[in-house]
Protein backbone atom coordinates (compact mmCIF):
# COMPACT_ATOMS: atom_id res chain seq x y z
CA UNK A 1 0.00 0.00 0.00
CA UNK A 2 1.24 3.62 -1.05
CA UNK A 3 0.14 4.70 2.39
CA UNK A 4 2.30 2.16 4.19
CA UNK A 5 5.59 2.59 2.08
CA UNK A 6 4.86 6.72 2.76
CA UNK A 7 4.94 6.15 6.34
CA UNK A 8 8.26 3.94 5.83
CA UNK A 9 9.89 6.65 3.78
CA UNK A 10 8.73 9.26 6.92
CA UNK A 11 10.13 7.08 9.74
CA UNK A 12 13.48 6.12 7.99
CA UNK A 13 14.10 10.23 7.46
CA UNK A 14 13.55 10.37 11.73
CA UNK A 15 12.44 14.01 11.39
CA UNK A 16 14.22 15.60 8.52
CA UNK A 17 12.07 16.74 5.97
CA UNK A 18 10.96 14.73 2.78
CA UNK A 19 9.43 16.09 -0.28
CA UNK A 20 6.10 15.05 -2.11
CA UNK A 21 8.41 15.20 -5.39
CA UNK A 22 10.74 13.29 -3.67
CA UNK A 23 8.62 10.12 -2.50
CA UNK A 24 6.82 10.63 -5.66
CA UNK A 25 9.53 9.58 -7.22
CA UNK A 26 10.94 6.83 -5.19
CA UNK A 27 7.92 4.88 -4.83
CA UNK A 28 7.61 5.41 -8.98
CA UNK A 29 3.69 6.91 -8.48
CA UNK A 30 2.45 10.32 -9.02
CA UNK A 31 2.37 13.64 -6.52
CA UNK A 32 -1.46 13.23 -6.11
CA UNK A 33 -0.84 9.58 -4.86
CA UNK A 34 1.26 10.81 -2.49
CA UNK A 35 -0.59 13.48 -1.26
CA UNK A 36 -3.53 11.03 -0.80
CA UNK A 37 -1.34 8.57 0.99
CA UNK A 38 -0.68 11.69 3.14
CA UNK A 39 -4.20 12.46 3.93
CA UNK A 40 -5.12 9.01 4.84
CA UNK A 41 -2.35 8.50 7.05
CA UNK A 42 -3.14 12.07 9.16
CA UNK A 43 -6.96 10.70 8.99
CA UNK A 44 -5.39 7.79 10.98
CA UNK A 45 -3.87 9.84 13.73
CA UNK A 46 -0.34 10.22 12.24
CA UNK A 47 1.01 13.90 12.86
CA UNK A 48 2.30 14.61 9.37
CA UNK A 49 3.54 18.24 9.26
CA UNK A 50 4.36 20.09 6.06
CA UNK A 51 6.43 22.91 5.35
CA UNK A 52 6.00 24.97 1.82
CA UNK A 53 9.15 24.21 -0.13
CA UNK A 54 10.96 21.94 2.19
CA UNK A 55 8.43 18.73 2.39
CA UNK A 56 6.45 16.40 5.19
CA UNK A 57 8.53 15.40 8.55
CA UNK A 58 6.69 13.65 11.35
CA UNK A 59 5.77 15.15 14.44
CA UNK A 60 5.88 12.60 16.85
CA UNK A 61 8.75 10.37 18.11
CA UNK A 62 5.89 8.00 18.49
CA UNK A 63 4.38 6.39 15.66
CA UNK A 64 2.67 3.37 16.68
CA UNK A 65 0.98 1.02 14.43
CA UNK A 66 1.96 -2.11 12.45
CA UNK A 67 4.11 -0.62 9.93
CA UNK A 68 6.11 0.83 12.57
CA UNK A 69 6.06 -2.30 15.18
CA UNK A 70 6.88 -4.38 11.62
CA UNK A 71 10.33 -2.14 11.70
CA UNK A 72 11.32 -3.27 15.15
CA UNK A 73 9.83 -6.60 15.56
CA UNK A 74 11.52 -9.90 15.53
CA UNK A 75 10.45 -11.10 11.68
CA UNK A 76 10.36 -14.76 13.26
CA UNK A 77 7.30 -13.18 15.58
CA UNK A 78 4.28 -13.06 13.47
CA UNK A 79 2.10 -9.82 14.77
CA UNK A 80 -1.43 -8.87 15.35
CA UNK A 81 -1.46 -5.09 16.13
CA UNK A 82 -5.07 -3.44 17.01
CA UNK A 83 -5.80 -0.22 17.81
CA UNK A 84 -7.38 -0.80 20.98
CA UNK A 85 -9.14 -3.96 22.25
CA UNK A 86 -12.30 -4.35 23.64
CA UNK A 87 -10.96 -6.61 26.73
CA UNK A 88 -7.67 -7.98 27.48
CA UNK A 89 -4.45 -9.00 25.13
CA UNK A 90 -4.24 -12.14 26.67
CA UNK A 91 -7.90 -12.99 26.20
CA UNK A 92 -7.29 -12.09 22.44
CA UNK A 93 -4.48 -13.92 22.35
CA UNK A 94 -5.79 -17.04 23.66
CA UNK A 95 -8.62 -17.17 21.13
CA UNK A 96 -6.33 -16.92 18.26
CA UNK A 97 -6.60 -19.57 16.22
CA UNK A 98 -2.91 -20.95 15.83
CA UNK A 99 -1.31 -24.29 16.86
CA UNK A 100 0.56 -22.41 19.40
CA UNK A 101 3.82 -23.95 17.72
CA UNK A 102 5.36 -20.09 16.33
CA UNK A 103 5.87 -17.24 18.53
CA UNK A 104 2.73 -14.18 17.82
CA UNK A 105 2.69 -10.91 19.63
CA UNK A 106 -0.84 -9.29 20.35
CA UNK A 107 -0.20 -5.61 20.63
CA UNK A 108 -2.68 -2.59 21.59
CA UNK A 109 -2.24 1.21 22.19
CA UNK A 110 -5.50 0.54 24.62
CA UNK A 111 -7.00 -2.02 26.55
CA UNK A 112 -10.66 -1.72 28.14
CA UNK A 113 -10.59 -4.94 30.03
CA UNK A 114 -6.87 -4.91 30.94
CA UNK A 115 -5.83 -8.43 33.84
CA UNK A 116 -3.72 -8.01 36.29
CA UNK A 117 -2.76 -10.88 39.20
CA UNK A 118 -4.95 -11.47 41.71
CA UNK A 119 -8.48 -10.86 39.23
CA UNK A 120 -7.15 -7.14 39.76
CA UNK A 121 -7.95 -4.46 37.22
CA UNK A 122 -5.10 -3.42 35.03
CA UNK A 123 -5.62 0.40 34.08
CA UNK A 124 -4.63 0.49 30.64
CA UNK A 125 -5.33 4.01 28.74
CA UNK A 126 -3.99 5.16 25.46
CA UNK A 127 -0.11 5.94 25.29
CA UNK A 128 0.80 3.03 26.93
CA UNK A 129 2.05 -0.21 25.78
CA UNK A 130 -0.16 -3.27 26.57
CA UNK A 131 0.98 -6.69 24.79
CA UNK A 132 0.92 -10.51 25.02
CA UNK A 133 3.04 -12.85 23.73
CA UNK A 134 2.27 -16.11 22.87
CA UNK A 135 5.95 -18.74 23.01
CA UNK A 136 5.57 -22.28 22.38
CA UNK A 137 7.23 -24.60 25.16
CA UNK A 138 9.99 -25.04 23.50
CA UNK A 139 11.23 -20.93 23.69
CA UNK A 140 10.16 -21.47 27.86
CA UNK A 141 11.66 -21.95 30.43
CA UNK A 142 10.21 -23.84 34.15
CA UNK A 143 6.76 -22.66 33.90
CA UNK A 144 7.00 -20.76 37.52
CA UNK A 145 9.91 -18.60 36.34
CA UNK A 146 8.64 -17.28 33.58
CA UNK A 147 7.24 -14.31 35.21
CA UNK A 148 10.71 -14.02 36.79
CA UNK A 149 12.89 -14.05 33.18
CA UNK A 150 10.08 -10.96 31.91
CA UNK A 151 10.88 -8.77 34.62
CA UNK A 152 14.33 -9.12 33.91
CA UNK A 153 14.03 -8.54 30.64
CA UNK A 154 11.52 -5.68 30.72
CA UNK A 155 14.01 -4.24 33.59
CA UNK A 156 16.96 -4.05 31.20
CA UNK A 157 14.61 -3.28 28.05
CA UNK A 158 13.48 0.21 30.26
CA UNK A 159 16.97 0.39 31.44
CA UNK A 160 18.64 0.44 27.71
CA UNK A 161 16.25 2.66 26.05
CA UNK A 162 16.04 5.65 28.69
CA UNK A 163 18.93 5.34 31.02
CA UNK A 164 16.87 5.74 33.88
CA UNK A 165 17.46 2.91 36.60
CA UNK A 166 14.17 0.04 37.06
CA UNK A 167 13.93 -2.71 39.60
CA UNK A 168 11.55 -5.17 40.81
CA UNK A 169 9.21 -5.74 43.28
CA UNK A 170 8.75 -9.35 43.17
CA UNK A 171 6.99 -11.23 41.92
CA UNK A 172 6.50 -9.34 38.92
CA UNK A 173 6.30 -5.65 39.38
CA UNK A 174 8.98 -3.32 37.34
CA UNK A 175 9.28 -0.27 39.10
CA UNK A 176 10.68 3.35 38.47
CA UNK A 177 11.11 5.93 40.96
CA UNK A 178 9.48 3.65 43.66
CA UNK A 179 6.65 3.35 41.86
CA UNK A 180 5.07 0.71 39.45
CA UNK A 181 5.42 1.21 35.62
CA UNK A 182 5.25 -2.12 34.27
CA UNK A 183 2.62 -5.25 35.61
CA UNK A 184 3.03 -8.86 33.86
CA UNK A 185 0.57 -11.21 33.65
CA UNK A 186 1.57 -14.82 32.56
CA UNK A 187 -1.19 -17.61 31.60
CA UNK A 188 -0.58 -21.00 30.19
CA UNK A 189 -2.26 -22.76 27.40
CA UNK A 190 -2.09 -26.48 28.52
CA UNK A 191 -1.95 -29.37 26.11
CA UNK A 192 -4.82 -31.35 27.03
CA UNK A 193 -3.14 -34.98 25.27
CA UNK A 194 0.10 -34.82 26.53
CA UNK A 195 -0.52 -32.66 29.81
CA UNK A 196 1.88 -29.61 30.78
CA UNK A 197 2.48 -26.23 29.20
CA UNK A 198 1.89 -26.24 25.65
CA UNK A 199 2.47 -22.42 25.51
CA UNK A 200 2.73 -19.77 27.80
CA UNK A 201 0.79 -15.99 27.26
CA UNK A 202 2.81 -13.46 29.08
CA UNK A 203 1.10 -10.18 29.32
CA UNK A 204 3.27 -7.08 29.75
CA UNK A 205 1.73 -3.98 30.26
CA UNK A 206 4.21 -0.63 30.37
CA UNK A 207 3.19 2.96 31.38
CA UNK A 208 5.08 4.48 28.21
CA UNK A 209 3.64 7.70 26.81
CA UNK A 210 1.10 7.77 29.77
CA UNK A 211 0.07 10.55 30.86
CA UNK A 212 -0.08 10.87 34.99
CA UNK A 213 -3.92 12.37 34.65
CA UNK A 214 -4.53 8.93 33.38
CA UNK A 215 -3.16 7.26 35.76
CA UNK A 216 -5.74 9.17 38.63
CA UNK A 217 -6.92 5.99 40.56
CA UNK A 218 -3.60 4.86 41.02
CA UNK A 219 -2.20 7.89 42.44
CA UNK A 220 1.08 8.00 44.04
CA UNK A 221 1.50 4.37 43.40
CA UNK A 222 2.39 3.84 39.75
CA UNK A 223 4.63 6.24 37.12
CA UNK A 224 5.78 5.81 33.86
CA UNK A 225 8.38 6.69 31.51
CA UNK A 226 6.83 10.06 30.38
CA UNK A 227 5.62 10.81 33.91
CA UNK A 228 9.01 10.74 34.95
CA UNK A 229 11.20 12.57 32.10
CA UNK A 230 8.92 14.50 30.23
CA UNK A 231 9.88 13.05 26.96
CA UNK A 232 7.84 10.82 24.48
CA UNK A 233 9.44 7.21 23.90
CA UNK A 234 9.34 5.10 20.40
CA UNK A 235 6.58 2.47 21.85
CA UNK A 236 6.94 0.28 18.53
CA UNK A 237 10.85 0.55 19.30
CA UNK A 238 10.20 -0.40 23.01
CA UNK A 239 8.31 -3.30 22.25
CA UNK A 240 10.80 -4.80 19.82
CA UNK A 241 13.36 -4.99 22.34
CA UNK A 242 11.31 -5.97 24.60
CA UNK A 243 9.89 -8.96 22.60
CA UNK A 244 13.51 -10.05 21.96
CA UNK A 245 14.98 -9.85 25.29
CA UNK A 246 12.20 -11.55 26.49
CA UNK A 247 12.94 -14.47 24.73
CA UNK A 248 16.99 -14.10 25.12
CA UNK A 249 16.36 -14.11 28.80
CA UNK A 250 14.30 -17.05 29.00
CA UNK A 251 17.44 -19.11 27.63
CA UNK A 252 20.03 -17.44 29.82
CA UNK A 253 20.75 -17.92 33.60
CA UNK A 254 18.16 -14.52 34.87
CA UNK A 255 18.28 -15.77 38.25
CA UNK A 256 21.51 -13.60 39.67
CA UNK A 257 20.33 -10.62 37.98
CA UNK A 258 16.36 -11.02 38.78
CA UNK A 259 18.21 -10.86 42.58
CA UNK A 260 20.08 -7.72 41.98
CA UNK A 261 16.88 -5.81 40.41
CA UNK A 262 14.79 -6.87 43.43
CA UNK A 263 14.67 -4.27 45.68
CA UNK A 264 12.98 -6.28 48.27
CA UNK A 265 16.14 -7.86 49.66
CA UNK A 266 17.55 -7.68 53.07
CA UNK A 267 14.50 -5.61 54.36
CA UNK A 268 12.96 -6.39 57.06
CA UNK A 269 9.09 -7.46 56.38
CA UNK A 270 5.68 -8.55 58.05
CA UNK A 271 4.30 -12.11 57.08
CA UNK A 272 0.84 -11.43 57.77
CA UNK A 273 -1.11 -15.13 57.38
CA UNK A 274 -5.00 -15.33 56.48
CA UNK A 275 -5.61 -16.28 59.51
CA UNK A 276 -4.68 -12.89 60.83
CA UNK A 277 -1.09 -13.99 62.83
CA UNK A 278 1.41 -12.23 61.77
CA UNK A 279 5.72 -13.03 62.36
CA UNK A 280 8.36 -10.25 61.02
CA UNK A 281 11.25 -11.45 59.32
CA UNK A 282 13.87 -10.20 56.88
CA UNK A 283 13.90 -10.78 52.70
CA UNK A 284 17.05 -12.62 52.74
CA UNK A 285 16.32 -14.29 49.06
CA UNK A 286 15.14 -15.46 46.40
CA UNK A 287 15.62 -19.06 45.70
CA UNK A 288 16.20 -21.44 42.25
CA UNK A 289 12.41 -21.55 41.72
CA UNK A 290 11.75 -18.10 41.86
CA UNK A 291 10.21 -18.19 45.58
CA UNK A 292 10.55 -15.28 48.18
CA UNK A 293 12.75 -16.62 51.04
CA UNK A 294 11.59 -14.68 54.43
CA UNK A 295 14.14 -15.32 57.46
CA UNK A 296 13.05 -15.29 60.83
CA UNK A 297 15.02 -14.48 64.25
CA UNK A 298 14.75 -17.61 65.41
CA UNK A 299 16.76 -19.05 62.17
CA UNK A 300 13.69 -20.94 60.47
CA UNK A 301 12.95 -19.34 56.70
CA UNK A 302 9.97 -19.82 54.85
CA UNK A 303 9.75 -19.71 51.11
CA UNK A 304 6.62 -18.42 49.23
CA UNK A 305 5.55 -18.97 45.69
CA UNK A 306 2.96 -16.82 45.34
CA UNK A 307 1.80 -14.28 47.62
CA UNK A 308 1.54 -9.98 47.23
CA UNK A 309 4.30 -7.58 49.24
CA UNK A 310 2.30 -4.38 50.28
CA UNK A 311 4.25 -1.28 50.91
CA UNK A 312 2.87 0.85 53.05
CA UNK A 313 4.10 4.46 54.74
CA UNK A 314 4.50 5.26 57.59
CA UNK A 315 6.12 8.27 59.73
CA UNK A 316 7.83 8.54 56.19
CA UNK A 317 8.91 4.96 57.18
CA UNK A 318 8.42 2.61 54.09
CA UNK A 319 6.82 -0.66 55.87
CA UNK A 320 6.70 -3.76 53.81
CA UNK A 321 4.04 -6.55 54.32
CA UNK A 322 3.56 -9.76 52.73
CA UNK A 323 0.01 -11.18 52.40
CA UNK A 324 -0.03 -14.82 52.05
CA UNK A 325 -2.81 -16.68 50.75
C1 LIG B 1 -0.33 -7.02 37.29
O1 LIG B 1 0.25 -5.96 37.50
O2 LIG B 1 -0.99 -7.59 38.18
C2 LIG B 1 -0.24 -7.65 35.93
C3 LIG B 1 -0.69 -6.71 34.85
C4 LIG B 1 -0.55 -7.28 33.46
C5 LIG B 1 -1.08 -6.33 32.43
C6 LIG B 1 -0.87 -6.81 31.03
S1 LIG B 1 -1.28 -5.59 29.83
C7 LIG B 1 -1.20 -6.75 28.56
C8 LIG B 1 -1.85 -7.99 29.10
N1 LIG B 1 -3.28 -7.92 28.95
C9 LIG B 1 -3.90 -7.92 30.14
O3 LIG B 1 -5.13 -7.88 30.30
N2 LIG B 1 -3.02 -8.00 31.13
C10 LIG B 1 -1.66 -8.03 30.61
Amino acid sequence: MIKDQVLSILLDAKKEYVSGEAMAEKLGVSRMAVNKAVAQLREEGIDIMAVPKKGYFLGSDDVFNEVSVLRYLDPEVKLFFHNAVEGSTNDVAKRIELDYKKPFVVVTDHQTGGRGRLGRRFESPSGGLYFSLCLPREYLTKAGLITTAAAVAIAETLKDISGLEFSIKWVNDVYLAGKKCTGILTEGVVDLELGGLEAAIIGIGINVNTKEDELISLYGKATGLFIETGKVFNRAEILGLAVSKVMAVLKEDFLPRYRKLCFLLGHGIERRAKDGTAREGIVSGIDDEGYLVISYPDGSEEHFSSAEVTISLNDGEQNYILNTF
